[in-house]
């Protein structure tokens, strides 16, 4: 992740026309009230082409500052997913090998009613569109209209005890298929992990598409975690399992270099990475870089969550 400092890419908006830009542009009525405006988009007649999923409903961030979508082709070709090699360009090269069906996720641990569930049920799930940022540790950012549901949704259905203090999440380990997996890297297969409170949380989402289409592999087909005030590397791709636990579950960064990459990993401009500065970022197709902001623009939603803690420890 961390070791090369990121190239331009050089993707103009108008080289692509991302499906979901067009969407969420045409629906976003401003009709919800403290957190998030809600819009309708049921009846969108590319979506149903495109997707395995149901047509979404378009939530948009209370900030109402969010940029320009990032261009689809940028978000697809420069990618970390060190399953398929450490480069920027691997995962688009070499994803294709991951088979994405049969597919289920196990949820179980400390919850009530632990179950193992398919994909395609959990297609069925309500699906909504979120633009939301995405800050690498690394110091590069993008806009992406992400499709899924709330965390939240699955983790109801299964009824966490009153000994789940967190969440765990474990992405496929395939070797064979997933060659990166072979190298010493980091320890596979990755995982992360999550407060019960953040889990919970209903910017928390397990995405199943983007840009109005299905996940591409390069971005964690069939299904990914997207935690949007953290740190990107927090936001696990193809996820089988995800368990409710007592305690603080390892995590696939801080176990391979636990002074650089706490547990939280919350977007910090005020807390340096130990080698750089988080205080600015740029944008993936920008040549010039821009502040950072606290909690990746989503310190209405989520400060809450750490009041009382001191965010330099606890990074
Ligand atoms: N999930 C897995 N399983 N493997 C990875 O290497 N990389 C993380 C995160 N999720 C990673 C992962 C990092 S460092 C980032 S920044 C984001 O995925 C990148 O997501 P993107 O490639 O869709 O932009």
């Amino acid at each position: 992740m961390l070791f090369k400092f990121p190239t331009a890419s050089m993707a103009r908006e108008d080289e692509v026309t991302p499906k979901g830009l067009v969407l969420s542009r045409r629906s976003l009525m401003a009709v919800g009230t403290a957190a998030f405006a809600v819009g309708g988009l049921s009846g969108w007649p590319g979506l149903a082409q495109a997707a395995a999923f149901q047509a979404p409903t378009t939530v948009k961030p209370a900030d109402g500052k969010l940029d320009a979508a990032t261009p689809m082709k940028s978000a697809t070709t420069y990618n970390n997913y060190y399953e398929f090699g450490t480069g920027k360009s691997d995962p688009a090269d070499g994803a294709s090998a991951l088979r994405t069906r049969p597919w289920e996720i196990v949820v179980d641990g400390e919850v009530a009613k632990p179950t193992t569930i398919g994909i395609d049920d959990l297609l069925k799930f309500p699906m909504e569109e979120r633009i939301y940022r995405l800050r690498c540790v690394e110091g590069w950012s993008m806009v992406i209209p992400w499709i899924g549901f709330p965390l939240a949704e699955l983790l109801k259905r299964v009824e966490p005890t009153g000994n789940a203090k967190y969440v765990a999440f474990q992405t496929l380990l395939d070797p064979e298929r997933m060659y990166g997996q072979k190298s010493w890297v980091l320890t596979w297969p990755y995982v992360e992990g999550l407060r019960l409170d953040e889990a919970m949380h209903p910017l928390t989402l397990m995405a199943v598409g983007m840009y109005g289409e299905t996940m591409p592999n390069q971005n964690g087909a069939p299904i990914r975690l997207v935690v949007p005030w953290k740190y990107g590397f927090k936001s696990i791709k193809s996820v089988v399992k995800i368990s409710l636990v007592k305690d603080q579950p390892p995590t696939a960064w801080n176990r391979s270099q636990p002074r650089e990459y706490g547990f939280y990993s919350n977007v910090n401009p005020e807390v340096d990475h130990p080698r750089w500065s988080q205080a600015t970022e740029r944008r993936v197709g920008d040549f010039s870089r821009r502040k950072t902001l606290m909690f990746n623009g989503y310190a209405d939603e989520v400060a809450s969550l750490y009041t009382g803690m001191d965010l330099k420890a606890s990074f």
